[in-house]
């Protein structure tokens, strides 16, 4: 039995129909219901439906043996877990976004709103910048509309979000896609299947 952590929503729509795809189907998680937990007949497969931003820590604690996560969670977090293979999609990148017309005032603490509040330390401490970070937890685009902060650290995918608000982004400072991730001592019980799961997985990769 393998236990997999799906992230709820669009991407882990794709990842269960990749792993169905190599032999890990669950016709009842194809249902329109409301459960987390699904176990197929023959209890080969177990999947849980989890918050794209819980799923390593699902794997981490070894509730889930493996999960797929984006890499900018993943450097977020930085959980102890071992990241085995880029999915190849869910691509985007984490960058410094601001409104259109914005001039930096170098000389005063730059506010900087972010659901990623490690990432943009670490970035701004890189750079020897003195910041006032404000932690949100989405519609992160509105904070340098309200004044709020001056600059934003978020995801761009298509950049629609950003160009509806008049802002742009700057400078990326992180490329994510979605990763592949085990539990250490699930990879130790489980190899076999594991790495019999990412070759089966590696054709399906672009
Ligand atoms: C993410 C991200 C941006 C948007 C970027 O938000 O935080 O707001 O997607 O995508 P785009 O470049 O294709 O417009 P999400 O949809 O996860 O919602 P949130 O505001 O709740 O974080």
């Amino acid at each position: 039995m393998i236990n997999i952590a799906l992230p709820k929503g669009r991407l882990g729509k794709k990842v269960y129909e990749l792993f169905s795809k190599i032999g890990y189907p669950c016709a009842e998680l194809e249902q329109d219901n409301r459960k987390l937990i699904f176990e197929d007949p023959a209890a080969t497969v177990r999947y849980f439906l989890v918050k794209p931003s819980d799923v390593a820590i699902y794997v981490e604690r070894g509730a889930a043996d493996i999960g797929v996560v984006g890499k900018d969670v993943l450097e977020e977090n930085r959980p102890d877990v071992f990241e085995l293979m880029d999915m190849g999609f869910g691509a985007c990148r984490m960058c410094i976004c601001m409104p259109d017309g914005y001039k930096e005032d170098t000389d005063s603490v730059l506010r900087v709103a972010t659901k990623y509040p490690n990432i943009t330390k670490r970035y701004y401490k890189s750079i020897n910048r003195e910041i006032d970070i404000i932690k949100l937890n989405g519609s992160i685009e509105l904070a340098p509309l309200l004044k709020l902060s001056d600059v934003i650290v978020d995801i761009v995918e298509t950049g629609a979000t950003l160009r509806e608000n008049n802002m742009h982004p700057e400078t990326a400072i992180l490329s994510s896609s979605a990763r592949l991730i085990v539990n250490k001592s699930a990879y130790r019980f489980k190899c076999g299947e594991i790495d019999d799961i990412t070759d089966k997985l590696k054709p399906f990769i672009k």
